[in-house]
């Protein structure tokens, strides 16, 4: 079975991976900001939840009343990317932009692979191939950071968005899921390292910024 997606025209696809509190938000939007600052066009992006669809299936996903099995939540986020896709990324690097996504195919296999051990991470990268097609990130950057100055900095999220006491499903996790999701991410990187680059994100913001930008234009990504 083909993916029945069409073949991407000029665009560039840049997705953005992490555990939770990495900052990935912080850099995407900065980036974005400079990227339009220099004439381009740029589509932000994010998973779960960039369509109508997506958003019924992110509420879903992320609500802490439900505690669907590992086949089940995989398959509801590769629902939610194969809408995004089409909807969002597909036609926006056909007209040749720019697509920066905050999470993606490197998300599933981590989670809902690589972290838990109960789907085989080699079914994951075949059905993420089905579900986007030519769709595969040119470059991926993973902001790396110790696990819990990530949950530290998702949990002050939260208070800060006056969300008081209440994480999400994937914050209710241990902090030992939140390791082995690091080191899912680095491992990754390790195997791809011609798409990955590993951005050290324990850092100030402007420094994690600057970093990210010097590797985009060494990759020539935004000439
Ligand atoms: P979100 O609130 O968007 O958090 P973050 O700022 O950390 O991206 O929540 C997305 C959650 O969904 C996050 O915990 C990671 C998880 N996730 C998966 O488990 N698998 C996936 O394929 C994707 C895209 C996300």
């Amino acid at each position: 079975m083909t993916s029945g997606i069409k073949k991407p025209a000029a665009g560039t696809l840049i997705s953005f991976e992490g555990i939770e509190g990495c900052g990935k938000s912080t850099q995407i939007a900065l980036l974005a900001e400079r990227l339009r600052a220099a004439g381009k066009e740029v589509v932000l992006s994010r998973e779960p939840g960039a369509t109508p669809l997506g958003l019924e299936l992110r509420k879903i996903l992320l609500d802490p009343v439900y505690s669907p099995d590992s086949l089940t939540e995989l398959l509801l986020y590769l629902a939610d990317r194969r809408e995004h896709c089409r909807l969002v990324i597909a036609p926006a690097l056909q007209r040749g932009a720019l697509v920066l996504v905050d999470r993606y195919v490197d998300s599933t296999w981590v989670y809902q692979g690589f972290a838990r051990d109960e789907v085989e991470t080699s079914l994951i990268e075949r059905l993420n191939r089905l579900v986007v097609g030519d769709f595969w990130p040119q470059l991926t950057f993973v902001l790396d950071c110790p696990a819990d100055r990530g949950l530290e900095r998702a949990r002050q999220r939260n208070l800060e968005s006056g969300v008081v006491g209440v994480a999400d499903r994937f914050e209710q996790r241990h902090l030992d899921f939140h390791s082995r999701v690091r080191q899912g991410f680095l491992v990754l990187a390790d195997v791809a390292k011609e798409r990955f680059r590993v951005i050290d994100a324990d850092r100030e913001i402007a420094m994690i910024h600057n970093d990210i930008w010097q590797k985009l234009i060494l990759q020539d990504a935004v000439s």
